[in-house]
């Protein structure tokens, strides 16, 4: 047995929707996002389980993670992924070519396809429109063509990535109403922060209002039993039942990492006195603080002038505003101990960004970046006050 939980049926049925839509899922062609927390395999589902249903159903698909280079500009990333796609196109002997002929038996020779652009000029300043590049794909394939990009809310982050978001809208707006399109152009994008992920179809502003916003389904009940079923063959034990199992997996935050963890200590402190059930209860109270721990130890480390604005954001209920502000100053100044300057602020800010523990989430709005981690302080917070 794999030690992948894989769900073709679930990613069968989204790969269905979104290619054939029916009258009510039309909305899906303006865009689809995924959200869900941290670590809980939401990457894993897209490329193990999307991706192929995808392109069993025919479409051509490309991916992007902006979480891979964070030296890189979101735009640069999805530049990259497009060229190399479109690189592979023009090759005959590439994988994805390959995989175009088995669905469809497109006719183009030997040659691959052949672009009225060069390929290394999309994305710059004299080359085509992305809506110009991604016509060209869908209108030579044959069939849909689907970009799915990882994280997206990295985009919103920035002018460029914005910029980016409006050509991909753009893209989307003149290849799909076409009377006789070949395929469509769809967009997918995943990402951790489920506030800002929906706020990316919500805001009029934002380019692909409108489009579906859908939480991601995280692993269950299949996925545990799967799980217990492994360690049981592998005569691992004694283990809980799945019931019992199952609450551990959801105050562990559905993440599959941190329940491998919590069985991993029942069974080496398993002792012949102590009951699976009730071991792993406590097991999986004590993991749900300690995963959290290590992101707020990382505040900490960057001192107490961080821990303050850290603060300042994750009891903000929604986005933080007035970061900077001269009120925000004088509140640090009191935790501090010391009279704190504005300008002293932004290098602070600048360090919990790097480390990806605050978001800036538009103009002057902030946020905690794993809402995880946000509710554990919160926790941790309301414990202390009762002392
Ligand atoms: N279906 C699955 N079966 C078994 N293990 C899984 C499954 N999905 C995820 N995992 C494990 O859970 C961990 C997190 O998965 P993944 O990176 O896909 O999550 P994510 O939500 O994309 O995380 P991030 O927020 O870091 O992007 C990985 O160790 C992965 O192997
Ligand atoms: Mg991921």
């Amino acid at each position: 047995m794999s030690s992948l939980y894989l769900r073709p049926q679930l990613a069968t049925e989204m790969a269905k929707q979104l290619l054939h839509p029916g009258v009510l899922d039309e909305g899906l062609r303006s865009g689809l996002f995924l959200s869900g927390m941290r670590r809980t395999g939401k990457t894993t589902f897209v490329l193990n389980d999307l991706i192929p249903a995808l392109e069993q159903d025919g479409a051509l698909v490309i991916y992007v993670d902006l979480w891979s280079d964070t030296q890189k500009s979101p735009a640069a990333l999805v530049h990259a992924a497009i060229c190399k796609t479109l690189t592979e196109l023009q090759t005959p002997s590439s994988t994805i070519f390959g995989k175009l002929k088995h669905v469809r038996s497109v006719d183009m020779g030997v040659y691959g396809f052949q672009f009225g652009f060069k390929i290394d000029s999309v994305g710059q300043e004299d080359g085509p429109t992305l809506a110009r590049a991604l016509a060209e794909v869908v209108d030579q394939a044959k069939t849909d063509l689907v970009l799915i990009i990882d994280e997206v809310q990295h985009a919103i982050t920035s002018e460029d990535g914005n910029q980016l978001m409006l050509a991909l809208k753009a893209a989307r707006d003149a290849i799909n109403p076409r009377p006789n399109t070949p395929g469509h152009f769809l967009f997918i994008g995943t990402g951790s922060h489920r506030a800002l992920v929906s706020e990316l179809t919500a805001r009029r502003n934002q380019a692909f209002a409108g489009a579906t916003s859908i939480e991601y389904p995280v692993l269950g009940v299949d996925y545990v039993t799967h799980l217990l079923n492994r360690l049981t063959q592998d005569g691992i034990g004694p283990l809980p039942s799945v019931e019992i199992a199952v609450q551990a997996f959801s105050t562990l935050g559905n993440r599959p990492e941190e329940l491998l963890k919590a069985l991993r200590q029942l069974i080496y402190f398993s002792t012949p006195s102590s009951h699976p059930d009730e071991s792993i209860r406590t097991i999986a109270a004590t993991l749900r603080s300690a995963a959290a721990d290590v992101e707020l130890m990382k505040v900490e480390q960057l001192g107490v002038f961080a821990t303050a604005i850290f603060e300042r954001i994750a009891s903000s209920e929604g986005d933080a505003r007035g970061v900077f502000s001269m009120e925000a100053a004088a509140d640090y100044s009191k935790v501090i101990g010391r009279e704190i300057r504005v300008d002293e602020i932004q290098p602070l800010v600048g360090d919990l960004l790097a480390a990806n523990l605050i978001m800036r989430r538009g103009h002057g709005l902030y946020g905690i970046t794993d809402p995880f981690v946000q509710e554990i302080w919160r926790e941790k917070k309301a414990l202390m006050s009762k002392f």
